[in-house]
């Protein structure tokens, strides 16, 4: 994958906006509320079905954080992700069997955290280097399923 400047900037700029914390937590409730069936593959965390609960859940928290931290990793590795995510790739395939087109979901709802955090800093060109992150983030998770 090709990166321009351009596209690189607008990825980490927005990044040092991101609290991994509270925006990972954010993240995942959304994709537990928008895709209920997620819930399944975490069923040490709690109850997940009260909606009120789900993001101060600590697990949901604690658990948020290390996506965003994984995802941050990827970003500092823009020009090699699939290498970076390859060993968590191959431990959601073949430990957690998480169906793929789950990082499809998470990711999107990721790319709703940051619209709704940036507002008006979500430009149609900082949208557009996202959306190709994701693009990549995604693929690289789904590597090691091959
Ligand atoms: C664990 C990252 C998507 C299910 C993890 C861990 C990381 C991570 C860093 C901890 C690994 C460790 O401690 O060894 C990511 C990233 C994702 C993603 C970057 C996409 C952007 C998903 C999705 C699901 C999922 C979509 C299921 C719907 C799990 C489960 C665990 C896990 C069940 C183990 C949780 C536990 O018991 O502590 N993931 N993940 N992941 N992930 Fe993911």
């Amino acid at each position: 994958v090709h990166w321009t400047a351009n596209e690189k900037a607008a990825i980490t700029s927005t990044w040092a906006k991101v609290n991994i914390e509270k925006d990972g937590a954010e993240a995942l409730t959304r994709l537990f509320i928008v895709y209920p069936w997620t819930q399944r593959y975490f069923s040490s965390f709690g109850n997940l079905s009260i909606v009120d609960t789900i993001s101060s859940n600590e697990n949901v928290r604690a658990h948020g954080k290390k996506v965003l931290g994984a995802v941050g990793n990827a970003i500092q590795h823009l020009d090699d992700v699939k290498g970076t995510l390859a060993n968590l790739s191959k431990e959601h395939a073949a430990d957690l069997h998480v169906d793929p087109e789950n990082f499809k979901r998470l990711a999107q709802v990721l790319l709703i955290v940051l619209a709704t955090k940036l507002g008006a800093g979500f430009t149609p060109q900082v949208a557009a280097a996202w959306q190709k992150f994701s693009n990549v983030l995604v693929a690289a998770l789904t590597h090691g399923y091959h």
